[in-house]
């Protein structure tokens, strides 16, 4: 492919006035056109193009009413229309993603030759291996507990391995059924969310205030420090929290977690704790909610080797469910999660969980260790780019998500101008919930040359 980096000529200059998708409004003087470097790339297949198709033949079968209350679509495939879009209208455009939160770096070689190993094993009688427990292999279920909750009273017994901490959250929710209710942090990873709509268990969405109905929603700004206020927090069934956070980057105390804890146990709520960042904490705030007294009566903890590992191709997470979490007729939750996984899934690929344990090697996880603190320096950067710029940066000590404040504006217009005049792809605030309006989430996810150039376009626009 031939590269062709030039700076574009004023006809190509990008124009503050010519966004592609929201126009913005309210454009002051901080903002600018700037010229970008620009690459060339070979044709774009996935576009946003409407898909005209005769309708030819309907079923009889009535859409599911729930999947109908969603709304437009999941929010990262919708970052990845908009991306696809806008490299058809700039297809010369060197686009940074630092949308998705996806990684980049390459998994350490002590990781992946443990899994070529066990790849090639399985071309031999001696290696094969088909299907094996869905609840995951015993040396791995062994190894997480001893790894992240020796001394937490978890064992492994209450370790499920799974696909990945998603799967997980959908597969929960299957578990728990339509007829509970659920709390999330406003704003929150999407996924719980859209799971429990697709469940049914919450009402329509309601455009005035952004939220559908029977689900309470947890606001965490900078104003309460990114914990709700646990007063004003009406009862749920269930409780999603992720710390350290994604979006905010927020991680909570060992304070606040134990009112938390407290709170789901006077009102006999289960608290669903995502730990997906844990290794990214730089303080000494809790990295499991087994750390807080009492929690094994009322957590169950999700967590992934995604953004540790760069599994996220690969796929591997684990869900801790305690014994001694039961449901209120006295049945043990995991009996119910185990059921599910059962049905639901035929456990984890064999090849990444050999993948995972050699995660949990002294040197896979000193290798795991340099890839999460290569992002961390990435976050530095991009916290410095934007606080040297002026404006209020929150995250990025505790998480790879710096959560940077446009006060006044709406965050898919920031998104938008962001995208159309520096070509980097960032996350509008708002798609994780109505408490995220004003902020863009950008991920610290990115080659570090990437990131570099990201922070550079960034000074241009906003200096
Ligand atoms: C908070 C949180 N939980 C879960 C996930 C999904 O992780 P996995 O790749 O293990 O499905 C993500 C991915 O971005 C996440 O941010």
């Amino acid at each position: 492919m031939s590269l062709m980096n030039h700076q574009l000529s004023s006809s190509s200059t990008i124009s503050s006035s010519s966004s592609t998708f929201l126009a913005p409004t309210d454009f002051n003087s901080r903002r600018k056109s700037i010229k970008v470097q620009v690459k060339k790339f070979g044709a774009c297949k996935c576009v946003a193009a409407p898909h005209e198709e005769k309708i030819a033949f309907k079923t009889k079968v009535s859409r599911n009413a729930n999947m109908a209350k969603l709304q437009a679509g999941y929010l990262f495939p919708e970052i990845a229309r908009r991306r696809a879009a806008h490299l058809l209208k700039y297809p010369d455009a060197k686009v940074i993603s630092l949308g998705i939160g996806d990684t980049t770096e390459p998994i350490p070689e002590v990781i992946t030759s443990a899994m070529e190993k066990r790849a090639n094993a399985l071309s031999t009688l001696e290696g094969y291996s088909g299907y094996g427990a869905e609840q995951g292999e015993k040396p791995l279920r062994a190894a997480i507990a001893s790894k992240f909750y020796s001394n937490l009273g978890i064992e492994e017994d209450d370790i499920f391995v799974s696909d990945g901490a998603k799967s997980d959250i959908s597969r929960l929710q299957v578990a728990f059924g339509s007829n509970v209710t659920m709390a999330v942090q406003d704003p929150s990873y999407p996924a719980y969310v859209d799971s429990s709509v697709i469940m049914g268990q919450t009402g329509q969405f309601q455009k005035d205030v952004q939220k559908y109905g029977n689900i309470e929603y947890m606001r965490c700004t900078p104003e309460n420090d990114f914990f709700p206020d646990l007063s004003k927090v009406s009862r749920t069934d269930v409780i999603f929290f992720c710390s350290p956070n994604n979006p905010t980057g927020s991680a909570a105390s060992r304070e606040q977690l134990t009112q938390l804890v407290q709170f789901a146990k006077k009102n006999g709520s289960i608290l669903v704790y995502d730990s997906a960042y844990a290794l990214y904490m730089s303080n000494d705030n809790p990295r499991s909610i087994f750390e807080i007294p009492g929690a094994r009566q009322v957590a169950i903890e999700i967590s992934s080797f995604s953004k540790y590992a760069g599994f996220t191709g690969v796929r591997l997470g684990w869900t801790v469910v305690p014994k001694e979490l039961l449901f209120s007729d006295g049945f043990p939750v995991a009996k119910d999660f185990n059921r599910i996984v059962c049905t639901c899934f035929n456990g984890a690929s064999n090849v990444a969980q050999s993948g995972a344990l050699a995660c949990l090697s002294p040197e896979g996880f000193k290798a795991m260790q340099e890839v999460i603190g290569f992002y961390k320096e990435n976050t530095k950067i991009i916290v410095e780019t934007f606080n040297s710029l002026g404006f209020k940066v929150y995250g990025g000590k505790n998480a790879p998500y710096v959560w940077v404040h446009f006060p006044g504006r709406s965050s898919w217009e920031v998104f938008s101008e962001v995208l159309e005049k520096t070509h980097v792809v960032t996350t509008p605030g708002s798609g994780f919930g109505p408490g995220g309006e004003g902020f863009v989430r950008v991920s610290a996810f990115g080659h570090r040359e990437n990131i570099l150039e990201a922070c550079k376009r960034f000074k241009q626009l906003y200096k």
